[in-house]
């Protein structure tokens, strides 16, 4: 299985704090954005990762990331011209796709809680798609999905202006190889872009997209406000306080996912600087021992 972040788009709703750097390079608690969904694909054993962003914000991943080696990861890089639309993802990276299956998450879209909606998703070696369903207050705001009293799958819209549910469908989806063709064949939206939602619907009406709802138990956190944005890193710094473990930290899953050995951990460690995150390293290594 192969991951793609998109990591792009123009972020403006957040002007001024976008105005230099892009929006998944900002802060959440104690590290930069894009740490979330990077973590969640890294719990997903998905270790062959490709970062699509634009012009200005990719040499700022490579100055975070690098190549991943040294977090055990092969992360690689792509340019969209221009944000048109989410399902580009897959055009774009259709030679890093080679023949695999793939899993896209938004890079500005925070998982928070067990993540084995997810592992199932991906285990699911059946041909179709695998997308997820999370119940919001504000279902206009999203791609939206039907289900009937059965659990099955009725419709798929995005953004409706009369929602016909409150399931909304997270940014992170899983797809088979077919969605390589499947994105370039669609026409753009009335915004312009090749939306996810009708790759989403291509997928409905073969009657092989799979839908599975997020239990209450899991938090699926809004990036779109300022608000939002204190609110996720209020939530994740209660959360870290209080446990004394941290969330989203790649090296610890690495380390954890035995991606890299216990002296690589520790290299890693030594060329990581003094600060309270190489101390919380510095910690979950020593505890291993
Ligand atoms: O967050 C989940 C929602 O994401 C889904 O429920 C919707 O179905 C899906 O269309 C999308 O909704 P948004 O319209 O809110 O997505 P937005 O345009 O904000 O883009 C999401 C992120 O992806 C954002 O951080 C920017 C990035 N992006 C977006 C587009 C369209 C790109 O990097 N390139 C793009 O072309």
């Amino acid at each position: 299985m192969k991951g793609i972040i998109l990591a792009g788009g123009s972020g403006s709703r957040l002007y001024p704090i976008t105005k230099v750097y892009s929006k998944q390079l900002t802060i959440i608690y104690d590290k930069p954005l894009i740490y979330y969904p990077l973590s969640v694909l890294m719990l997903g054993g998905i270790r062959d990762i490709l970062i699509i962003s634009n012009d200005e914000t990719i040499p700022l991943y490579q100055k975070l990331f690098g190549d991943g080696r040294h977090f055990g990861v092969n992360i690689e890089y792509a340019r969209q011209a221009a944000p048109n639309g989410i399902a580009e993802s897959f055009i774009i990276g259709e030679q890093f796709i080679g023949k695999d299956p793939v899993s896209l998450i938004l890079g500005d879209n925070i998982f928070y809680g067990y993540l084995d909606f997810f592992y199932r998703g991906i285990a699911n070696t059946a041909p179709g798609a695998t997308v997820f369903g999370y119940r919001v207050t504000d279902p206009e705001r999203y791609g939206i999905v039907e289900f009937d009293q059965s659990g099955k799958v009725l419709s798929i819209e995005e953004k409706p202006l009369k929602p016909k549910s409150n399931f909304a469908v997270p940014g992170l989806y899983v797809y088979d190889n077919r969605v390589i063709d499947i994105s370039k064949n669609l026409r753009p939206s009335g915004r312009g872009e090749l939306e996810i939602t009708d790759v989403n619907k291509t997928y409905l009406e073969m009657g092989e997209l799979r839908v599975e709802k997020i239990g209450r138990g899991v938090a699926w956190l809004d990036t779109g406000t300022p608000e939002a944005l204190l609110q996720a890193s209020n939530f994740f710094g209660v959360i870290e306080e209080r446990q004394g473990l941290k969330i989203a930290c790649i090296e610890e899953i690495a380390f954890y996912k035995g991606f890299i050995s216990k002296a690589e951990f520790a290299k890693l460690i030594e060329a990581t600087p003094k600060s309270m995150y190489r101390s919380y390293l510095e910690r979950v290594l020593s505890e291993a021992e």
